[in-house]
Formats: C-alpha cells, sequence, structure tokens
C-alpha cells in the first residue's frame, strides 16, 4: 500500500513530468536500449521501429501515476497492452529494469528539481503500477500453457 504522502507526490508531479514527456521518454528509450541490447531487439521486433513503442510505454506509466489510487480503472488497457507484451515475451524479470531507465529518465530531465522524497514515490509507485501487469500477464501465461 503506498502512503497518502507518496500518493500526493506522485500525482502532484505527474503534470510536469507529462509537459517533459517528450524528453524523458528520449531519454529512457536511449539509454535504455543502448545498455540492453536484448531488450532494444525485442521492440526491433515489433511493427515500429521509430522508438515510438517504447515512447508509448514511459507515457503509459505517467498515465497510469495519475489513477495511481484508483488502478481498477486502467485494468481494460492494461489487459490490452498485456497481451502485446505476451507476444514479444515480456517476463516479470524485465520491470526493474525498465523502472530503472524511467526512473534515471526522471532523474535526469529534473535535474535538482527531482528530491530524493520525488524520486523514491515514483520508484514505490511505478513498484504498483509494475505488480499489475506482472499479475496479469502471469495469469496469461499460464492460461497459454493450459
Ligand atoms: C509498467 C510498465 C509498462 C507499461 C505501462 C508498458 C506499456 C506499453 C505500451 C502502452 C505499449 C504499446 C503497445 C500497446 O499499446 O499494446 C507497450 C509495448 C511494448 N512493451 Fe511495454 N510496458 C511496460 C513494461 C514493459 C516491460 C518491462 C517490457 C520489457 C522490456 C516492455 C516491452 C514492450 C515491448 C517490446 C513493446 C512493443 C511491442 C511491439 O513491438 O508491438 N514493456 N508497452
Amino acid at each position: 500500500m503506498l502512503s497518502q504522502k507518496t500518493i500526493d507526490i506522485v500525482k502532484s508531479t505527474v503534470p510536469v513530468l507529462k509537459e517533459k514527456g517528450v524528453e524523458i521518454t528520449t531519454v529512457f528509450y536511449k539509454n535504455m536500449l543502448e545498455e540492453n541490447p536484448e531488450i532494444k531487439d525485442m521492440f526491433d521486433a515489433g511493427k515500429q521501429k521509430d522508438g515510438s513503442q517504447a515512447r508509448a510505454l514511459a507515457m503509459t506509466v505517467l498515465a497510469a501515476a495519475e489513477n495511481i489510487d484508483n488502478l481498477a480503472i486502467l485494468m481494460p488497457a492494461v489487459q490490452s497492452i498485456a497481451k502485446t507484451h505476451i507476444n514479444v515475451k515480456v517476463t516479470k524479470e524485465h520491470y526493474p529494469v525498465v523502472g530503472r531507465y524511467l526512473l534515471g529518465a526522471i532523474k535526469e530531465v529534473l535535474g535538482e528539481a527531482a528530491t530524493d522524497d520525488i524520486v523514491n514515490a515514483w520508484a514505490e509507485a511505478y513498484g504498483v503500477i509494475a505488480d499489475v501487469f506482472i499479475g496479469v500477464e502471469e495469469k496469461m501465461y499460464q492460461e497459454e500453457c493450459k
């Protein structure tokens, strides 16, 4: 469970992060794929080769954070994205990697404005959002094996 303080910090920083969304997603995409060739291959396998999928991913995390205290609203979108993830074989081990680069990008773009409180709140929120995806995707993988 996230504390009210964490929820408040996350929600109050979503607008500025969205404003800088292009910068954040560009840094995220570049660093993560440059340093993780195996993940780059997953994206290359998709139809979009220009990075728009990786950017959609980062923007979706920001959008999800707006509803961090009511994630049920997101379930239809999560179900649909999860199907895409299953097709490209995303596993639960990938989530911390994405989280690390997303937080890194937030820090890099916000600079001094990224206080410890803000960074920690986002780390926690990402963890909660990632767990929702991981849960849905694990169920889908199990269904596949039946
Ligand atoms: C909470 C974290 C994540 C969110 C919110 C998210 C969201 C998205 C979204 C919105 C898309 C666009 C495609 C669609 O709408 O169906 C997408 C595609 C994709 N995601 Fe995720 N994602 C997350 C985590 C991950 C992780 C951990 C990986 C593994 C490295 C990953 C790999 C991919 C790939 C490879 C695609 C592109 C698939 C294609 O080429 O069509 N995502 N994701």
